[in-house]
């Protein structure tokens, strides 16, 4: 009846979900606590059947019952007619679950019919991703590469998903060093009258610092510019514009090479919440938040301690008068809320800045600023290291520009993919290369678990065997290339589903587990967890495709149920690679 019902509302199924609810119903109904959950995972062995529930051993202490008697309760009361062939005791309690062939099969039918492969519409929220945020008269570097690769597949992913997404681009476009970068750019003006000087963003905040600090003359006029910009002063406006315009037009060529969505609409800088500032910090002193301590205004958080074990203060006004980067991102999380409506906001910004967040949302907390409801996430991450373990660097030791590691990704790919293609045109070569070249850079990033520090190392992402980008985009095109050589149109394909080969069994319930893993990255942020997944999807498919001849199977029906599978297997890659922001080639 199930499999009937899901195919008629034309979704296929979370399937961890549905046996979630299913067993955690039926353990409620043993007598288990109301809050007793199922545990259901992916078994790791087949033996152990399909899926696995966890949860009745820690439900039967709390009840005081031997678990295998609670487990056999829970299996009597459970109903998966239809979705389960067979349901085991094992162990001191375990369930297993070995899922019914007919119903997988149904499964995959519905999934090859819809372009989305069939997963189950979302409630659809606003979700704001804080993300890339490089900093203005500065090129972008290695710093802000994860944040941008990550931040970027979670966007495509969750609005893949029907939410609605909104990109903001955080970007460091105001602070004291304006000034300094104002008259800098005031000075090489009346040199040069060209802005060729800012075609090299690093050169020039290096040179327009050195002055600063050399040149006495041109502080003071630097000091002197940042009170005018900050009192709205015409030309320190336009002067300040013309800083934030070339950096983000050069940000943007970035963007469109690595593939990434941002646009300069997405760009939501430090600047935008400027006008709110004033008003925050007299709001937390009026109602007792923030107190003045010598002559700055302070917020003293309980929750955090500094060394002497007293409350932590955070400055969120300086003596000066100036504000700082926690005021902004106080103001920030109320504009999501009262602006933009969130009701999930992720920030993929890099762990050392933890505290930092943490700060500034326990005072919007304490404020009220955004209600409960109103979920902030910091999605954090690592370091990126090279091979020798330390923080990545250029051989001189500076920082690495990420303009120049994309030049040379390509350059690596153009030469491995020219020595394996020696005859393919140049059209279709140059695509392949920069396909392969990005791809491998972004897929790195995103098949490592976000939190750790990741090592940065050319050969291993470059590589054809392995979770690699060259790996998985070449298994899309062996999938793809079975459907060209025999010239098989896909809607020729009317016969049903047949799972009777072990292979074609795991394959098949791997393929529908898409929608559980896809979930899972929306919810965590976590694409390395559809990393994993693609790798064994192909995996899989190659174990079957060996043993499971499908061009030369033994009958018509057969061969048409073996298309079927490797269709959804090139489907269900091509949508993965795309939700991460990793583009495919036909061929390779
Ligand atoms: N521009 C900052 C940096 O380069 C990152 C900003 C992250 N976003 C935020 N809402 N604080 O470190």
């Amino acid at each position: 009846m199930q499999a009937l019902l899901c195919v008629i509302e034309g979704n296929t199924v979370n399937i961890q979900a549905i046996l979630s609810e299913k067993i955690s119903h039926a353990l409620i109904a043993a007598g288990a606590p109301a809050n007793s959950e199922a545990h259901v995972r992916q078994s790791a062995k087949v033996q152990f059947g399909d899926y696995q529930a966890n949860g009745v051993m820690a439900a039967a202490k709390k009840v005081g019952m031997p678990p295998r008697q609670l487990a056999e309760k829970v299996v009597s009361l459970l109903d998966l007619q239809g979705i389960a062939s067979k349901v085991e005791i094992a162990g001191p309690g375990f369930i297993n679950i070995f899922l019914d062939k007919a119903w997988v099969a149904a499964n995959i039918e519905t999934a090859l019919k819809d372009e989305k492969l069939g997963i189950t519409p979302v409630t659809p929220q606003t979700i704001v991703i804080d993300y890339s945020a490089p900093n203005v008269a500065k090129q972008m570097h290695i710093g802000h590469i994860r944040s941008t690769i990550i931040g970027d597949a979670a966007a495509r992913t969750l609005e893949f998903l029907g939410h609605k997404v909104i990109r903001a681009n955080h970007v460091g476009d105001w602070g004291t060093q304006f000034g300094m970068l104002i008259a800098y750019l005031e000075k090489v003006q009346n040199e040069d009258a060209s802005d060729m000087a800012l075609a090299d963003l690093e050169v020039f905040y290096r040179e327009a610092k050195k002055t600063y600090d050399e040149d006495e003359e041109f502080a003071v006029r630097a000091r002197n510019y940042v009170v005018k910009l900050q009192g709205g002063d015409e030309y320190c406006r336009t002067m300040w514009r013309k800083l934030v315009d070339i950096t983000m037009s050069q940000n943007q060529e970035t963007y469109d090479r690595l593939n990434v969505t941002l646009t300069q609409k997405d760009v939501m800088g430090e600047s935008l919440y400027n006008d709110m500032l004033p008003g925050i910090v007299a709001d937390l002193k009026q109602r007792g938040f923030a107190v003045e301590s010598d002559g700055a205004t302070v917020v003293y958080l309980d929750e955090y301690k500094n060394k002497e074990g007293e409350p932590m203060g955070v400055i969120i006004q300086k003596k000066d008068g100036g504000y700082l980067y926690t005021t902004t991102d106080i103001a920030c999380a109320k504009y999501r809320h009262e602006v933009l409506h969130a009701d999930r906001v992720l920030y993929y910004i890099d762990s050392r800045q933890h505290q930092h967040l943490m700060q500034a949302w326990t005072i919007v907390r304490k404020a009220g600023y955004i209600p409960e409801s109103m979920s902030l996430e910091h999605h954090m991450f690592g370091m990126m290291l090279g091979k020798d373990g330390k923080p990545f660097k250029t051989r001189a030791g500076g920082t690495v520009r990420l303009s120049d590691l994309l030049d040379e990704a390509i350059e690596r790919a153009n030469a491995l993919i020219r020595e394996k293609n020696p005859d393919m045109p140049e059209d279709e070569l140059k695509k392949i290369v920069n396909a392969v070249g990005i791809g491998a850079v972004k897929y790195a990033d995103l098949s490592k678990s976000r939190t750790t520090d990741y090592v940065f190392d050319w050969d291993n992402m470059l590589a054809f065997e392995g979770n690699t980008a060259p790996y998985m985009q070449y298994a899309y095109t062996r999938v793809n290339s079975i459907f060209k050589r025999a010239d098989i149109d896909e809607n020729s394909l009317t016969q049903p589903v047949l799972l009777n080969e072990e292979r074609e069994q795991a394959l098949a319930t791997r393929l529908l587990q898409f929608e559980e893993t896809i979930t899972t990255v929306a919810r965590e942020g976590t694409p390395h967890v559809m990393c994993a997944y693609l790798y064994d999807l192909a995996g899989l498919f190659s174990g079957f495709y060996e043993h499971c001849p499908i061009l030369n199977a033994d009958s018509e029906a057969v061969r048409q149920s073996r298309l079927k599978l490797a269709l959804l297997t090139a489907k269900t890659l091509k949508l993965g690679l795309d939700t991460l922001g990793i583009e495919t080639v036909e061929r390779m």
